[in-house]
């Protein structure tokens, strides 16, 4: 069995490739694999500002496991690969929101026309089975007391990366009822965990944190988001790859609903650091007020639910921060950027 893993240097797609090698290890290898799935991964990935090798650095020997350096965008590039791949589980994307609002060409080319040369190259080439990554946020934005999202809900994207998962998605969909291609696809809330990159959110306030810096808060700080262990998304893939049905949108999320405030708070808690190291700063444009998941048809329909409790998650996630410094120093000193150009040319922003 080969998987194709797009976007696999990246936060999720890189917990996911581990995830998978240790599920389920090679034949050979001295943990045997009787009879269980023997998975040869290609991971492609273009390698921009938020693919780093060293998220992988663990498993670069293992035998099943083989990089390939390129864009998904490369139609003479996808086509090679594509004869040889049973199933592409599709991460690559332009992935964070403000990065969309300042310039938003490399999410419309990565997300939309990367996305559809996936598809044109699996359609022509027979593929049996395309799995796609997206969001919750192509749903738009909750008030407090409305109901979660769920498979149903009607598209509503708000912000340039929202409503080019958005395209995607409809790209996808077309592609199972146009050309009867094997699709899934999951739309997911928002993920924590290691190797986060420090963009975002939460890895942003632990590494600010360890460097004595204060944290950044949008806006009045009580913008809702449905937080999710990384291991559960990964677990959930997992079971929609193996046992999904063909055509099915299964939506992901973590039961967990939080204001960034309490977010930041409970962070400084868990840090032992005082409440005056949050600074209130101009909120995001567009900011969507709240996400929330309604998970029950993949909780019903394939025994799925989270297993990691967010006090426990949040725990280990600043424990994993604490003790890799040189992994988000690296990458928030541009080092990483230069360290890799040497081997792989210069990529992405
Ligand atoms: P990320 O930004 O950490 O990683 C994206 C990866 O894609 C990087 O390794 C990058 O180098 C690669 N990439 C970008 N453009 C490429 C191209 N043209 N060709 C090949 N590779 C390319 O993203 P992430 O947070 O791991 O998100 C992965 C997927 O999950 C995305 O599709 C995102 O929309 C979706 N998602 C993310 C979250 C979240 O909370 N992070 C939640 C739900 C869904
Ligand atoms: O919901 C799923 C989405 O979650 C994914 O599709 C995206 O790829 C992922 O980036 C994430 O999007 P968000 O915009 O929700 O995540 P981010 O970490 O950027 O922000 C989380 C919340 O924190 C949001 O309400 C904005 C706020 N925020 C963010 C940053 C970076 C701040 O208050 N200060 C900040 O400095």
């Amino acid at each position: 069995m080969k998987l194709l893993i797009t976007g696999g240097a990246g936060f999720i797609g890189s917990n996911f490739i581990r995830y998978i090698l240790k599920k389920y290890p090679a034949r050979n290898a001295s943990h045997s694999n009787a009879g269980g799935p023997d998975y040869h991964i290609i991971n492609l990935d273009l390698l921009t500002y938020a693919g780093n090798p060293e998220n992988l650095k663990d498993i670069e020997s293992n035998p099943n496991y083989k990089f390939v350096h390129g864009d998904i965008c490369d139609r003479k590039l996808v086509d090679s690969l594509m004869p040889e791949i049973d199933l592409i589980v599709h991460f690559a994307a332009e992935s964070h929101v403000d990065r969309s609002i300042l310039n938003s060409t490399d999410f419309i080319r990565t997300n939309i026309i990367g996305t559809h040369t996936l598809l044109e190259s699996a359609k022509n080439n027979g593929l049996k089975r395309f799995h796609h990554i997206s969001t919750d946020e192509v749903f738009g934005s909750l008030e407090l007391n409305w109901p979660s999202f769920n498979e149903k809900t009607p598209y509503d994207p708000r912000s340039p990366y929202s409503a080019s998962k958005a395209a995607s998605d409809h790209l996808v969909r077309t592609y199972f009822h146009t050309f009867g291609l094997p699709i899934t696809i999951s739309n997911c809330s928002n993920n924590y965990g290691p190797y986060q990159f420090p963009e975002k959110f939460i890895p942003l306030i632990i590494t600010n944190l360890l460097e004595n810096k204060k944290i950044p808060l949008y806006g009045d700080g009580l913008n809702v988001r449905d937080w999710l262990y990384v291991e559960d998304h990964c677990a959930a893939i997992d079971l929609i790859i193996h046992n999904g049905r063909i055509g099915e949108t299964y939506c992901i999320g973590g039961r967990s609903e939080k204001t960034n405030l309490e977010i930041a708070q409970k962070i400084l808690k868990l840090m032992d650091r005082k409440n005056d190291q949050i600074e209130y700063v101009a909120d995001r444009p567009g900011h969507d007020k709240r996400y929330s998941i309604d998970f029950s048809k993949i909780q019903e329909k394939l025994e799925w639910q989270p297993q990691t409790s967010f006090a426990d998650g949040l725990q280990k996630t600043i424990e994993w921060y604490k003790n890799n410094p040189s992994w988000w120093k690296n990458i928030k000193s541009g080092e990483y950027q230069k360290y890799y150009a040497k081997q792989y040319g210069k990529n992405g922003l």
